[in-house]
């Protein structure tokens, strides 16, 4: 059992205060009390709190607070409200892309921490008081003990990227969901090609499940499943994506990495991504239970970046090189060895060696 210790729903505030501070141009305190219809008091304390979660603010005597680069918070509100306009898109909804299946949609609900242990965490700690029928979405602004593969840590600095994770409940016994972290790492690019259209063909997958960029790490998805009876299972599916972030040191990730923001250099509304991944996220978890992994393999094809070059897996211990030829229909990797015939792995960490 995990015991979560240290988690705080968003205050609305706070995201206010954010907001108004972002636009570039001092704000006195009293103005944001009177803006925000509260005291100064409680104005100063979320100035602090900001500060505390490691977040720049200037202040100048007589002129009052900036924030030094731009801050937009998450809010249920607008991630929900941007989820209906996505699903009255017309090009979208022509595409098969903005399908929130309604069955689904009645039975999602989401759920914004200001601070968590962890997402994953978190939603396991609940599953005994999850309703099975539910999907629940939990976000962050940051994690203390943010979780990635293999008991690796996740990096999960306050208000820049996305730590997202959904419970969600599969009618199909354990043993087919192999394939999901894939179809998982396919849904993530999808909604960021829906945000960012000309990134489209930079955007890769590295099996089993991150999602990749300028060959460096841009996401990466923690699968943990919890076995139910009669054919009956529910993944808690844990996604981090490199949002705005634009620095973290050497002991905080130690591979290749990057984020939209050092690809685009703009600041990106995570709100608006978040709306996009939910939906995109939702689209790819219905289709692969209803027909599984065999409708995601061409998609996948096009956007591997293992295909065809020199890959070391490591699994179990011992370490396989060889040449990758894709996938099999169980989504097991396929490597080419110099001295003998193509073998599949159905699990391990892979690295690209040039
Ligand atoms: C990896 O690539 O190693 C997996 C990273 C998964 C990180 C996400 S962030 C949201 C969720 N909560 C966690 O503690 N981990 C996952």
């Amino acid at each position: 059992m995990v015991l979560l210790t240290n988690m705080q729903k968003t205050n609305q505030n706070l995201i206010k205060i954010a907001e108004l501070l972002s636009d570039g141009h001092y704000h006195g305190g009293t103005c944001v009390g009177a803006h925000l219809n509260i005291s100064r008091a409680a104005v100063w304390k979320a100035l602090k709190k900001l500060e505390q979660y490691g977040i720049s603010l200037e202040s100048t005597k007589g002129k009052g607070y900036l924030l030094k680069s731009p801050l937009i918070l998450l809010s249920k509100e607008k991630i929900q409200s941007l989820l209906n306009l996505l699903e009255k898109d017309s090009e979208l909804r022509n595409q098969k892309r903005a399908e929130i299946d309604p069955v689904v949609k009645k039975a999602l609900q989401i759920e914004i921490f200001e601070k968590i242990d962890s997402t994953n965490d978190y939603l396991k700690e609940n599953l005994k008081n999850s309703n099975s029928k539910k999907i629940r979405v939990c976000l962050a602004e940051t994690q203390s003990q943010g979780k990635g593969r293999l008991g690796r840590s996740w990096y999960s600095p306050f208000g820049q990227n996305i730590y997202l994770s959904t419970l969600y409940p599969f009618e199909k016994d354990v043993s087919e969901l192999t394939g999901l972290s894939l179809v998982v790492a396919l849904s993530i690019c999808d909604a960021i090609c829906l945000m960012l259209p000309s990134y489209r063909k930079d955007l890769f997958v590295k099996w089993p499940n991150d999602v990749y960029i300028n060959d460096s790490k841009l996401a990466g998805t923690l699968i943990e499943i919890q076995a139910e009876s009669n054919g009956f299972c529910r993944a808690i599916i844990g996604i981090g994506i490199n949002v705005n972030m634009t620095k973290a040191s050497k002991s905080d990730i130690n591979q290749n990495w990057s984020s939209l923001k050092q690809v685009t250099r703009e600041y990106l509304d995570r709100n608006k991504l978040c709306a996009h991944l939910i939906m995109c996220l939702m689209n790819y978890l219905r289709r692969f239970s209803c027909d599984g992994l065999s409708c995601f393999l061409d998609e996948w094809k096009e956007r591997d970046v293992l295909l065809g070059r020199m890959v070391a897996l490591s699994s179990g211990g011992r370490e396989h090189k060889g040449m990758c030829v894709g996938i099999n229909a169980q989504g097991h990797l396929l490597l080419e060895s110099s001295d003998g015939p193509v073998r599949a792995y159905s699990s391990g960490d892979t690295t690209l060696l040039k």
